[in-house]
């Protein structure tokens, strides 16, 4: 017999909704973002978000049965993102899904969105079973994770300050690039020269596999508000392509220092940054190097998406996983 479950996510500013079958195959996969409206303001802004999955969520779900051709008897179980996020943003998620619940009878399931970035790789490759490496660079979040199974995760290495795509994103303004700016970077770095400026590798006091931007942000920052100042013209593609081969240089350095460090063979990449090219190419040439195995999600699941929810939401399920009506939002919250 085969487990449905319906996946709900909201924790950004896409509201999105997916049904899996056993995990790994998806009947549907519904995305509403939400880019376009925070572009005017250079970055998500929170009410903004709330209101918009309020009122999206309900075709959203509707629309993601009615592809996967299944009602709500259909379905084993509803799996839903309850952190971490904007807490506005989740609330909506999670007050639909226990609604939902409530009004069914299905079994309700609390999904880490982290969690549900990495799941977005068994999807890409059916073949990926725990243990692995996981790099996790999102908006968010930069983490080294080790899976030991599909539920249960130990964090090695995280940012001190600033997330990969965090960087991203405020380097790319600075640029004048819009926002969400680490796919303009990214777009822009294909023609420029990486080694046109130096930029520097910051230094990370304490555990060695942990990870720090903002001084790199911040070089980036003053490079261009300097040139401005001088009537120097900076050369945006050479400025990306240079950012963008350090971002990825420090990632896969620490990357393969942890894969060593534990003995993994088996290295995975997750979050919204995992569609930059220069990082995927970066950590494919250093798992080529040393025969590793790599597993990347398709760029489609790199940004945040109902799959993924529905994918880890089958593996939480199967592990007895479940939320009653007094689930509650959280806005911060530990993978581990
Ligand atoms: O995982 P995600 O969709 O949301 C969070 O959970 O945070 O990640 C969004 C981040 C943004 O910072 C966005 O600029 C970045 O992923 N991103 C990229 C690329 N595509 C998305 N960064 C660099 N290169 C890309 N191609
Ligand atoms: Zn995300």
């Amino acid at each position: 017999m085969s487990v449905k479950i319906l996946g709900i996510e909201s924790s950004c500013d896409e509201t999105a909704a997916a049904v899996s079958v056993d995990g790994r195959t998806i009947l549907s996969d519904i995305i509403y973002s939400q880019v376009e409206e925070h572009k005017k303001f250079g970055g998500v802004v929170p009410e903004i978000a709330s209101r918009r999955h309020c009122e999206n969520i309900l075709t959203t779900v509707e629309q993601a049965l009615a592809k996967a051709e299944c009602t709500l008897n259909d379905l084993d179980g509803i799996a839903v993102t309850y952190a971490p996020g904007l807490i506005g943003a989740l609330l909506v998620g999670t007050g639909f899904a226990k609604g939902l619940a409530m009004a069914s009878g299905l079994p309700l399931v609390p999904v880490h969105h982290i969690a549900g970035h990495i799941a977005s790789v068994y999807i890409t490759h059916p073949d990926l079973e725990p243990p692995f490496l996981c790099l996790v660079v999102s908006g968010g979040h930069t983490m080294l994770v080790r899976v030991h199974d599909h539920t249960r995760f130990e964090v090695i290495g995280r940012t001190h300050d600033d997330a990969a795509g965090e960087a991203f994103d405020k380097c790319a303004r600075v640029m004048g690039f819009p926002y969400p700016g680490g796919v303009h970077i990214d777009k822009a770095a294909q023609s420029g020269d990486p080694h046109a400026y130096k930029l520097p590798i910051p230094k990370v006091t304490g555990c060695e596999l942990d990870f720090s931007f903002s001084g790199l942000k911040t070089a980036v920052i003053n490079l261009a508000h300097n040139s401005e100042q001088k009537g120097v013209e900076i050369n945006k593609n050479d400025l990306a392509a240079s950012f963008q081969h350090t971002v990825s240089e420090i990632l896969v350095s620490k990357c393969m220092l942890a894969a060593e460090m534990y003995g993994y063979k088996k290295i995975a990449l997750a979050g919204g940054v995992s569609a930059n090219s220069g990082v995927r190419s970066c950590l494919q040439t250093e798992c080529e190097k040393r025969g590793y195995d790599l597993f990347m999600p398709h760029i489609s699941l790199c940004g945040d998406n109902g799959s993924m929810i529905a994918c880890q939401g089958y593996y939480e399920f199967m592990a007895g996983k479940r939320a009653d009506i007094d689930l509650n939002a959280v806005a911060t919250m530990s993978l581990e």
